[in-house]
């Protein structure tokens, strides 16, 4: 069917150098120019309102757009009264020109006109479609009308600017991709001609993929072929203006840039007409991702989503390059893994190059936390990951054989309330799975005494009940307590592992212990954490904790006799 229906509906250009192919990447950062409040907006269900408009700008000249499309001025009142709104309550930085779109008609020129006087930068942003279907269907004009529409549109610009400062011009020949390109060109060139921009006052040519309807490297060819051949080209700044039909309006803009052009509009998270503009968050990261600065601010990213979202009535998809909720996030195991050797390398060596395994840039850059943005909890997530989360927000280091039963812990925590855990929710599983576990068995009191070996005397409880006392020796306190339990209740395991550190710093702060057995016989492994002033408390608080987790039922007195 689809062979039927559809053909490709570009026109490639003649044949280029294609030079630009050849370079792996943006060495420059473009002029940006943002079209949300007029390209973005107008694609809205509902409108922003003035408030909202006046938000909005003021959030893009922080970011530090120096171009921003205010409005389509002619097309409705709350359009004009923006732009006077901003004007007169001077409220444009003299570093920023606002840019306003008209149709190629003397009345919405004029009014157009209205809406920036007293502007002290302004582009008057003339368009007007150029395609065949366009020529043929919608406006029905010959190519030499359209070419004298343009250009009688042109030049009412060009008289109601008369000489007056800082206001400059832009054409673009809409439906761009879909229009012949020798076509396109010579409206181009006309309007130029029209102009005659001088480097005090060049001129915008924007070249908008209105509809996308090719691969990227088409675009940039047509893109090329217009660099190359349009008049004046020293006077002409040279801008792509992608939409996203195809899903590929970056790579577009990108590769237009390549193939010659100097300056991109597009929307912040892609927001336009359809499927959107070109994604200016993610064309400014991408540079920044390589060393170009972009001259954008997007280290408050989770702000300017958030302000994006409440003015527009649209939501960031959580998958949006580098702005979307999970885009930094690692709920797999061997991820996580190698995110936190990647980070750990990098406490070693310090700043220097960006080398994290799965993360592009630095989470830190765009405003985001390890903690609540990167590893992420559930029942894939691996123990290397969650280890390095712990030890940077707890200061808890397990030792690396305890990290499968602790796992277990949390996978099961995971499977039961069948949700993603905080790095809290994991924590609180440490706490009362393996942490100061004094149930069943409690040893209240310890005393240690230099006699064969070291002599322990302990002081038990089971569930609260009365005190039983043990003794016994061994070749360290701990090994002596331990041997007091296996008298008292039977039990029969070796100690396996002991680590300790300090929680904290300074010599007041507590310890923790960490102890692993196995069962002889069964070979059943379990483990415990202890903490407490005292570094050998501690230590019985982990063995204890370790024997409760493996007993939950230590057998009674009778039985072991
Ligand atoms: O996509 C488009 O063609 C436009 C023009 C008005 C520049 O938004
Ligand atoms: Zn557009």
């Amino acid at each position: 069917m689809a062979e039927k229906k559809y053909a490709p509906a570009f026109y490639p250009p003649p044949r280029g150098t294609l030079r630009w192919a050849e370079k792996n990447y943006i060495a420059q950062a473009p002029i940006f120019c943002s079209t949300d409040l007029r390209d973005g907006n107008q694609a809205l269900a509902a409108p922003m309102s003035m408030a909202d408009k006046l938000q909005f700008f003021q959030m893009l000249v922080d970011i530090g757009f120096k171009e921003i499309e205010v409005a389509y001025p002619a097309a409705n009142d709350t359009e004009f009264e923006f732009v006077r709104c901003l004007i007169e309550n001077d409220l444009i930085p003299n570093d920023v020109t606002i840019q306003v779109l008209t149709m190629s008609r003397e009345q919405p020129i004029r009014r157009t006109f209205e809406a920036i006087e007293g502007a002290k930068h302004a582009i008057v942003h003339l368009y007007i479609a150029t395609s065949p279907v366009f020529r043929e269907t919608v406006l029905r004009k010959s190519r030499e009308e359209l070419i004298d529409l343009a250009l009688a549109g042109a030049a009412s610009i060009r008289e109601m600017a008369g000489e007056r400062e800082g206001v400059r011009f832009e054409f673009s020949p809409e439906h761009f991709t879909a229009t012949e390109t020798d076509f396109a060109l010579e409206v181009c060139n006309r309007v130029i001609e029209e102009w005659k921009p001088t480097p005090s006052r060049p001129a915008v040519i924007n070249l908008p993929s209105t509809v996308e309807l090719s691969l990227p490297h088409v675009y940039a060819r047509q893109v090329e072929y217009m660099h190359e051949n349009l008049a004046c080209r020293e006077n002409v700044i040279l801008s792509v203006h992608t939409h996203n039909d195809r899903g590929s309006a970056v790579a577009d803009a990108e590769l237009g840039l390549l193939a010659g052009a100097q300056r991109v509009e597009g929307t912040l998270f892609g927001n336009g007409e359809r499927t959107g503009n070109t994604d200016l968050v993610t064309l400014g990261m991408n540079l920044y991702s390589q060393g170009v600065d972009p001259g954008l601010q997007f280290s408050r990213m989770p702000e300017i989503v958030r302000q994006f979202e409440e003015t527009t009535g649209m939501r960031v998809y959580e998958r949006q390059p580098y702005s979307g909720q999970l885009v930094f996030a690692a709920f797999s195991g061997t991820h996580q893994d190698a995110i936190a050797k990647g980070m750990r390398q990098r406490e070693k060596e310090g700043p220097g190059r960006w080398r994290v395994p799965y993360l592009p840039v630095d989470p830190r850059d765009v405003g985001r936390e390890y903690e609540a943005d990167v590893i992420r909890v559930n029942s894939q997530s691996g123990s290397g990951g969650i280890g390095y989360l712990l030890e940077q927000k707890y200061g808890l280091a397990f030792p690396r054989e305890m990290r499968m039963d602790f796992m277990r812990a949390i996978k099961a925590a995971s499977d039961r309330e069948h949700r993603e855990l905080s790095l809290a929710d994991v924590h609180a599983v440490f706490q009362k799975e393996f942490l100061d576990v004094f149930t069943p068995i409690d040893v209240v009191e310890a005393h240690f005494a230099q006699k064969d070996g070291i002599t322990a005397y302990i002081d038990v409880r089971v569930n609260g009940g009365p005190r039983r006392k043990a003794t016994a020796t061994g070749n360290g306190r701990l090994d002596a307590v331990s041997n007091c339990l296996k008298s008292l209740f039977g039990y029969q395991y070796s100690i396996v592992k002991y680590q300790e550190h300090a929680l904290g710093h300074g010599s007041d702060s507590r310890a923790i212990a960490y102890v692993g057995i196995i069962e002889y016989g069964s070979g059943r492994m379990s483990w415990g954490a202890g903490t407490h002033d005292d570094i050998m408390a501690a230590s019985v608080n982990a063995l204890v904790s370790a024997l409760n987790r493996l007993y939950p039922n230590p057998r009674a007195d009778e039985e072991i006799r």
